[in-house]
C-alpha cells in the first residue's frame, strides 16, 4: 500500500523528514505541502514533487498521513485538524507550547484512535541504544548516577535562522521545552520514572520568557540520581552536542554525539579488574543494533510501516506527554526554588 505522506510547516524539520523518508525508501507518495510562508510551500513542492496546497485543510483532504512540522504553538490546531479527519498523524517535539497544550492534543489523538508519532528520534540513535544497554548488564552491578550536558548554539541564527525561537508565545519557553525534551524523554527511556526534579534557570541572552541555560537535578525512583545542564551559547559553529557520563557501581560509561558516536568504558570485576572499550561510528552503530532492537532505525520509514501494516507508530504521542510532564515540573521549580514530586499523577494535577 502506497501511503499518500502531506506536510503541515516546509521549514527545516519538515525537510529533514522529507529527505529521510525518501532515503528511506519507504512506500510513500507526496500528496502535498502547505506553509504559510507561500514561498516555502513551493520550494518544498519543488525539492519533493508534493501538490503546493493553498490550506493545512487542502494538505489533509489529499493526504493518508500528515506530518505537523510548524513553530510549536501551531502544532495544537493543525494536530486536532488532522485528527478529526481520522489521518495518522506525525507531531513534531515539544507537543505543544505548554503541558496543557500537550494533554489536549494527546487526548485528541487518543479519542480520534489514529496512528500518532512524535519526533523524539534520540529514542532510535544508537549511542543511546549501546549506553542504556551497557547500564542494564549485571555485571555493571546497580546504576547510580548520570551527568548529562547537552549545548547548541542559540537557534535564531545560522543553519536554523527561525526567530520563533525567540517568542515565548510561539516556542512557549527557551532551551529546556524546544531542545532538551529529547534529554528528558532520553533520561527516563534510560533510567525510569523520575520521582523528583529541582531546577534553575537563567536567561543570559536577555530573551523574555526564553531561558538560555537550565541546570536540573533529578531523582529517579530506582535510586539514580543525576543532574542535565542545558546551554544555548553563541559559538556558531559549534552545532548540537551531547555529552553523558555514568556510573554503576562497576561501569563507568561517556558517550559523545548524538548518534554514531563515540562511547567509551570501563568494567571492572573482581577476576580481570578493569576492562576498557571504545566504540564509534559503524563498529558502534552494528554493535548498538546487535544488542539492542530498534537501535538506527529509520523513525520516518517505521511511521509509514505502522500506517501500511500491524506495527505500532513509536514513539506515540502520549510518550512525549510524559517527557512534557517532567518539563512542566522543572518550569515550576525553576520558578518556585522548590523540589517538585513527579509521581504517575502529575498531569491530572497540573495539566
Ligand atoms: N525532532 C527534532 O529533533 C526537531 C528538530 C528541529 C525542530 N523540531 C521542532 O519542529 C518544529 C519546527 O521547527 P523547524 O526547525 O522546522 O522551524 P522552521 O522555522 O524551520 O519551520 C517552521 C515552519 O512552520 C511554518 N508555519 C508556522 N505556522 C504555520 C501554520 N499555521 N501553517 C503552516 N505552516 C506554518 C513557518 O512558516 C515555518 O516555515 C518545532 O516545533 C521544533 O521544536 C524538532
Amino acid at each position: 500500500m502506497t501511503v499518500n505522506v502531506g506536510f503541515i510547516g516546509a521549514g527545516n524539520i519538515a525537510q529533514y523528514h522529507s529527505k529521510s523518508l525518501k532515503a528511506s525508501g519507504a512506500d510513500a507518495a507526496w500528496s502535498g505541502v502547505y506553509d504559510t510562508d507561500a514561498d516555502r510551500t513551493a520550494r518544498f513542492a519543488a525539492a519533493s514533487g508534493a501538490v503546493a496546497c493553498e490550506s493545512a485543510d487542502e494538505v489533509i483532504e489529499r493526504s493518508d498521513a500528515v506530518y505537523v512540522c510548524t513553530w510549536t504553538s501551531e502544532h495544537e490546531p493543525n494536530v486536532l485538524k488532522v485528527a478529526e479527519a481520522g489521518r495518522a498523524v506525525f507531531c513534531e517535539k515539544p507537543l505543544g507550547t505548554d503541558l496543557t497544550s500537550a494533554t489536549r492534543i494527546v487526548e485528541a489523538v487518543e479519542t480520534a484512535g489514529v496512528i500518532n508519532q512524535v519526533g523524539l528520534v534520540l529514542r532510535n540513535s544508537p549511542v543511546f541504544h549501546l549506553l542504556r544497554h551497557l547500564i542494564h548488564l549485571e555485571e555493571a552491578g546497580p546504576a547510580m548516577s548520570v551527568i548529562f550536558r547537552d549545548d547548541q548554539f542559540l537557534p535564531v541564527q545560522g543553519r536554523y535562522g527561525s526567530t520563533w525561537r525567540s517568542d515565548v508565545d510561539k516556542a512557549g519557553a527557551g532551551v529546556l521545552i524546544e531542545h532538551s525534551i529529547h534529554d528528558i524523554d532520553l533520561l527516563e527511556w534510560m533510567y525510569g520514572s523520575i520521582a523528583a526534579v529541582s531546577a534553575e534557570a537563567s536567561y543570559v541572552h536577555g530573551i523574555e520568557g526564553i531561558e538560555d541555560v537550565i541546570s536540573v537535578n533529578m531523582s529517579f525512583e530506582s535510586g539514580v540520581v543525576g543532574t542535565m545542564v542545558s546551554v544555548w551559547h553563541e559559538m556558531l559553529d559549534r552545532v548540537s552536542n551531547r555529552h553523558v557520563e555514568v556510573f554503576n557501581e562497576r561501569l563507568w560509561a561517556r558517550l559523545r554525539g548524538e548518534w554514531s558516536g563515540d562511547v567509551t568504558w570501563t568494567i571492572h570485576d573482581a577476576v580481570h579488574g578493569s576492562r576498557n572499550s571504545s566504540l564509534q561510528g559503524q563498529e558502534l552503530m552494528d554493535f548498538a543494533a546487535s544488542v539492542s532492537p530498534g537501535s538506527g532505525e529509520n523513525p520516518d520509514a517505521n511511521f509509514i510501516a505502522a500506517i501500511a501494516g500491524p506495527r505500532a507508530a513509536y514513539p506515540s504521542l502520549r510518550t512525549a506527554l510524559r517527557a512534557h510532564e517532567i518539563v512542566d515540573a522543572c518550569y515550576l521549580s525553576a520558578a518556585t526554588g522548590g523540589r517538585i514530586e513527579v509521581g504517575s499523577d502529575y498531569g491530572r494535577t497540573h495539566g
